[in-house]
């Protein structure tokens, strides 16, 4: 359980982030701080002039995290808004749950605001878990020898030979 001081070191580091934001478009800055290891990873959004290539300031901070190797977020602080703070939009929402235990803190706060504090299991109930995928993905050896036709080790995805290059592409000919 990240300490109180820690959550206020994050809040500084996303407030600190938020003012690189890239958000010609928009014109709202959001930064975001995430906590693994002992180790912060802040960043800002980042929008394109093709706008849905835009990138939500949550997102790349986890970028940053898993880039340096972390696999596991501790907890979360995200500092935007003018009225009200900006929490986490849905999509980050799940892309944090990836890495974080339903019970990581997540603070939300307006640039020097009080921060609003929750969890992300409260953001996020009854999240969709890479669990459910992976027990489809790779199910049980059982299951995998009834499924033998397609090949003995065949990994999903991996196609059943290797695909032909542009010298074997016209061998019939
Ligand atoms: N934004 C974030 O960075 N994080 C969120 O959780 C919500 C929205 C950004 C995306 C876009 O650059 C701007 O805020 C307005 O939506």
């Amino acid at each position: 359980m990240p300490r109180a001081s820690d959550l206020r070191r994050l809040l500084r580091a996303a407030a600190r982030a938020r003012e690189f934001a890239y958000a010609p478009y928009s014109r709202f800055a959001v930064g975001a701080a995430v906590l693994a290891g002992g180790r912060i990873h802040a960043a800002c959004n980042v929008e394109n002039g093709s706008f849905p290539l835009s990138v939500c300031a949550e997102r790349n901070a986890v970028g940053m995290a898993v880039a340096s190797g972390a696999r596991r977020i501790d907890a979360v602080a995200v500092v935007g808004g003018t009225s009200r703070p900006a929490s986490p939009c849905g999509g980050c929402r799940q892309v944090l749950a990836e890495f974080c235990d339903a019970s990581a803190p997540v603070i939300y706060a307006c640039p020097g605001g009080r921060p609003v504090s929750t969890t992300i299991g409260a953001l996020l109930p009854d999240a969709f878990s890479g669990q459910d995928v992976k027990e489809v993905v790779a199910p049980s050896k059982g299951i995998r020898r009834q499924q033998g036709r397609s090949g003995p080790g065949r990994r999903p995805g991996k196609p059943r030979s290797a695909p032909r290059g542009p010298s074997s592409r016209n061998s019939g000919r």
